[in-house]
């Protein structure tokens, strides 16, 4: 399978880590992105679009191998489905699979029907009782999760009882519908599964630091940083997640028409007892965890993707460094907020073999590099261990400039 084209979709940091990861890949002579940033020009062809029509006609136009689909919203728009029509192979499911993701209800039936373990929930309506609702699960935090693709904001955890009945009102009234669940105490972890028709390959677990300041505090972000592999994934958690999760929903999404060609995001909750639960998928790559989670996997990442946009994954082996990968993100000021791009980035580090800067939010003006986005840019490394991949991934992101830019300062913390 050597000499193959992909074109790659999407425009963070997640995309940039896959096409470094494609670059190195000897399966691989051409990359191209779209709409891809500063980062994935250095080593992949760009190309402006976003829609779903484009995206069609550049795959078709440039005739490449496969296609690469980093961010959900394409995939629930059916970018897969009419790929599928083309015959060109494409990493990432179907719109009817990437529901998975686009409607945590769904998602819900789904897990109901695979015995799959997840917080018990309700669905709430204009109709509903909410007051008795919200009586059954206190004691804990409420979780309201709307069942909307909410770009991260869907979901709030509160203790104000107010505050969950006042998210519940105003979610039915613009959604028709919303989800109270119950509250999972526990670790998080991130697990994302590679899977088509013929099998499934478990990457290493990861943990994301979602919240904006130190110490999990301020507002919730896309993931301010991330760290691979998360320790409380043992070997016994492990074993209890590929019965009880992966091979019911493998099972479940290869049985179909059109199997699930791509990874599944498992969002993890792990409890006291080592017991793993579902908190969400996702039809994707994590970001950034694929940023720390690429760089672990030692084979051809081009042959990977490849293998599992035309269900042949069991046909190949894949393997992992025995390191440990961290990244930290640098955002813009006032993230997760509004914030205001075309600011310029000086005092890039050089990149090194175990220590790199992976480009999200970046774009070049003017032979300028300027920020183009909420996360601008992260900060990655690895290494035998996790404090060595945490003083090189700050040592960088240090010198960097950009003003009002801000980063977590103890990512890893639960692990060093
Ligand atoms: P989600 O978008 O469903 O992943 O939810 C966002 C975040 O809310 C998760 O990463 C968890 O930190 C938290 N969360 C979601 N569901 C639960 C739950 N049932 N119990 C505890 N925390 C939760
Ligand atoms: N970092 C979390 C996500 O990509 O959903």
């Amino acid at each position: 399978m050597a000499g193959m084209s992909a074109l790659v979709i999407g425009g963070g940091g997640r995309e940039h880590a896959l096409c470094l990861g494609l670059a190195r890949s000897e399966s691989i002579n051409e990359i191209h992105c779209a709409p891809g940033n500063a980062g994935t020009a250095e080593i992949a062809t760009n190309h402006p679009f976003t829609e779903v029509a484009d995206l069609i006609h550049l795959a078709f136009q440039l005739d490449v191998d496969f296609v690469v689909v980093g961010p959900e919203a394409p995939l629930c728009d059916g970018l897969a489905d009419k790929l599928a029509n083309m015959d060109i192979p494409c990493f990432g499911p179907v719109a009817a699979l990437a529901r998975l993701e686009g409607s945590k209800l769904h998602a819900k039936q789904v897990m109901a029907a695979n015995n799959v373990p997840t917080a018990d929930f309700h669905v709430l309506g204009k109709d509903s009782d909410i007051d008795s609702a919200l009586d059954d699960f206190s004691g804990n935090p409420w979780v309201v999760k709307r069942d909307v693709l909410a770009g991260g904001k869907g979901v709030v955890v509160t203790d104000d009882r107010s505050e969950a009945k006042q998210f519940i009102e105003q979610s039915i009234i613009s959604d028709g519908q919303v989800l109270l669940e119950k509250f999972l105490p526990g670790d998080e972890a991130s697990m994302l599964v590679v899977m088509d028709g013929s099998g499934f390959v478990c990457l290493p677990a990861s943990q994301d630091h979602k919240r904006e300041f130190e110490g999990d505090k301020g507002r919730n972000t896309g993931g301010m940083g991330a760290y691979a592999p998360a320790p409380v994934y043992t070997d016994e958690v492990r074993a209890k997640t590929v019965e009880r999760i992966v091979q019911p929903m493998h099972k479940a999404l290869s049985s179909r028409r059109v199997p699930y060609r791509g990874v599944l995001y498992v969002g993890l909750m792990i409890d006291e007892n080592n017991d793993p639960f579902v908190v969400e998928f996702n039809v994707r790559f994590g970001d950034p965890e694929c940023q720390i989670t690429i760089p672990l996997i030692a084979s051809d990442l081009g042959e990977l993707l490849s293998a599992a946009s035309n269900d042949k994954l069991s046909e190949i082996d894949v393997e992992f460094h025995d390191k440990h990968a961290l990244t930290v993100v640098l955002a813009a000021e006032n993230y997760p907020g509004p914030v205001e791009k075309g600011r310029v980035i000086q005092n890039l580090p050089q990149s090194s073999l175990d220590s790199w800067v992976n480009h999200a939010g970046t774009k070049v003006e003017n032979n300028q590099l300027i920020s183009n986005g909420g996360r601008v840019l992260s900060c990655t490394a690895i290494s035998e261990n996790l404090n060595d991949a945490a003083s090189k991934a700050y040592s960088l992101i240090e010198q960097i400039e950009l003003a009002g830019s801000h980063y977590r300062n103890d990512i890893g913390h639960k692990a060093l």
